[in-house]
């Protein structure tokens, strides 16, 4: 195989190629990627033939040589790579993709362990400095690359971002392999409005076709937890991590129209408190994996994004996070001399305003709120019939900084309940099947869904969800 990349090689014309082939045909070359060779400074790989792939982030010619910093995303720091001034290309500029063969040496300077002494440099993709929005040196801010979505990812800010974000994904994962939870993959096209708010995306083929394509109406998920449930008959627990749509005509730093939510769902509870254990584990559990496993990453938002917001998350880690109920909730609002500008009467949901003002309340701290009114809550959730106001079962985990960070409830298990209510909110049809798990064997069960772009947001102290997502989509912009 080695050889044959080296006959293929030796036809091109390119002459940087040729170069590269004939260097190539003298020593052979490891491919590292840049995070194995800034870890190499005490191991095998000093004073040994490497070659790297990247995208420039630093080009600094000097009279006898000229300096890049090499960066493949597999980590924050960059390479940096030292050659001879003959090498220097004016196709070498900030952003393009180079391919470098060389001697990977102790570096002399005290900031990087390493550096890649170079004797081929190949432009593989050219970039022009003018017209590539990000410029060298300038530190842009969250706002600004926002308007590049296709390029991003190429800043050490995004980069950052991308791989904290994937961290989590897999801390959270694990969290739940950890303690025997079985992945689910539920549904992205379902034809049950699972929160009975609305706020649904329909879907049809785009071609004509005579009614509906599924024979019924039928719209991307709002939420995974009526299968979960429909699966949390026959496994105690189980959840779900995958995309979310919501058609709310919101504008707020907040929401989304697709997001990613985690959903657990827990049979053979009586408890909320057995979901606040849930929740409030996973957070820590995700949190100190990312905190020890991203640690440049998280530094850069700590530092340089939001500074001072590493207090506030080892603060969050510090102390148990309090529950309160809404009733209780409520009381602390209206003692308060803040304004608000919407009602925190008894029956009100809690708004934004009153959410952060609560956590703030509590220390700053995550904060369980309990049994909200029953009207504001859902079908599915538990009715609190033994409590003197008419409640539900369910709990929100407000968060610093961003408000509501999960949402859960125990569901209403008793056929009977469920029944009057789905009749009573005109819904006994649609949700037929949904009977059927409390008709076959139904036991008290409960769950929740944790928002994972307001995690991340509470996590790096981001404002706005729309920086926490790859491609974001919220009204009017769907772009790419
Ligand atoms: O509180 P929600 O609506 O709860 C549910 O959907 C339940 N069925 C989940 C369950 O019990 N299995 O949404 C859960 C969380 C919210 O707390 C919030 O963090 C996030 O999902 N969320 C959004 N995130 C971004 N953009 C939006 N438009 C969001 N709507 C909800």
């Amino acid at each position: 195989m080695f050889q044959g990349v080296v006959k293929r090689l030796c036809f091109a014309p390119n002459s940087s190629v040729s170069l590269y082939v004939r260097h190539f045909c003298k020593k052979s070359h490891r491919k590292l990627r840049i995070s194995e060779a800034i870890s190499s400074s005490s191991s095998s790989q000093l004073g040994v033939n490497i070659t790297v792939q990247g995208w420039l982030r630093s080009v600094r010619p000097q009279k006898a040589n000229i300096f890049l910093h090499v960066n493949d995303g597999s980590s924050l720091q960059s390479l940096q790579v030292v050659a001879g001034a003959e090498l220097n290309n004016p196709l070498l500029t900030f952003g393009s993709a180079v391919e470098v063969s060389g001697v990977l040496k102790k570096s002399p300077h005290k900031t990087q362990p390493v550096e890649l002494e170079a004797d081929v440099i190949r432009v593989l993709g050219e970039c022009n400095p003018v017209d590539f929005p990000f410029k060298i040196k300038k530190r842009h801010g969250l706002e600004y690359i926002r308007q590049f979505p296709h390029l991003r990812c190429r800043t050490n800010v995004f980069s950052s971002l991308l791989r904290i974000r994937s961290e989590a994904t897999s801390a959270i994962h694990s969290y739940f392999k950890d303690n025997d939870f079985v992945q689910i993959h539920t549904p992205i096209i379902t034809s049950n409005d699972c929160e009975g708010a609305g706020e649904l995306f329909q879907v049809e083929p785009s071609s004509a076709h005579d009614g509906h394509f599924f024979s019924v109406p039928t719209f991307l998920t709002v939420s995974g937890q009526l299968h979960l449930e429909a699966m949390a008959g026959a496994f105690s627990k189980v959840y779900t991590f995958g995309p979310t749509f919501r058609a709310e005509n919101s504008q707020s730093r907040r929401h989304l129209a697709e997001f990613y939510m985690v959903e657990a769902e827990i049979s053979f509870t009586q408890s909320i408190e057995d979901l606040t254990k849930v929740m409030e584990d996973m957070f820590r559990s995700a949190t100190e994996h990312v905190l020890a496993h991203c640690v440049e990453d998280v530094d850069l938002f700590h530092r340089h994004v939001t500074p001072g917001h590493r207090e506030t998350v080892d603060g969050m880690l510090k102390k148990c996070f309090p529950v309160i109920t809404y009733s209780e909730a409520v009381d602390i609002l209206n003692r308060s001399s803040e304004q608000f500008a919407f009602p925190s009467d008894w029956g009100c949901d809690l708004k934004t305003e009153h959410e952060k003002y609560l956590v703030k309340h509590c220390g700053n701290v995550p904060v369980f709120v309990t049994d909200y009114p029953y009207d504001l809550k859902p079908f599915y959730a538990r009715d609190n019939q033994d409590h003197p106001q008419h409640t539900a079962a369910a709990v929100d985990l407000l968060v610093p900084g961003v408000g509501e960070l999960c949402g859960g409830s125990l569901r209403e298990e008793r056929l009977s309940v469920l029944r009057a209510r789905l009749e009573e909110l005109g819904l006994e049809d649609v949700n037929s099947w949904y009977l059927d798990l409390r008709r076959f064997g139904s036991v008290p069960h409960g769950g929740f869904g944790l928002g994972f772009e307001r995690y991340l947001q509470c996590i790096l102290g981001v404002d706005n969800i729309k920086d926490v997502i790859p491609f974001p989509r919220f009204s009017h912009s769907c772009v790419l």
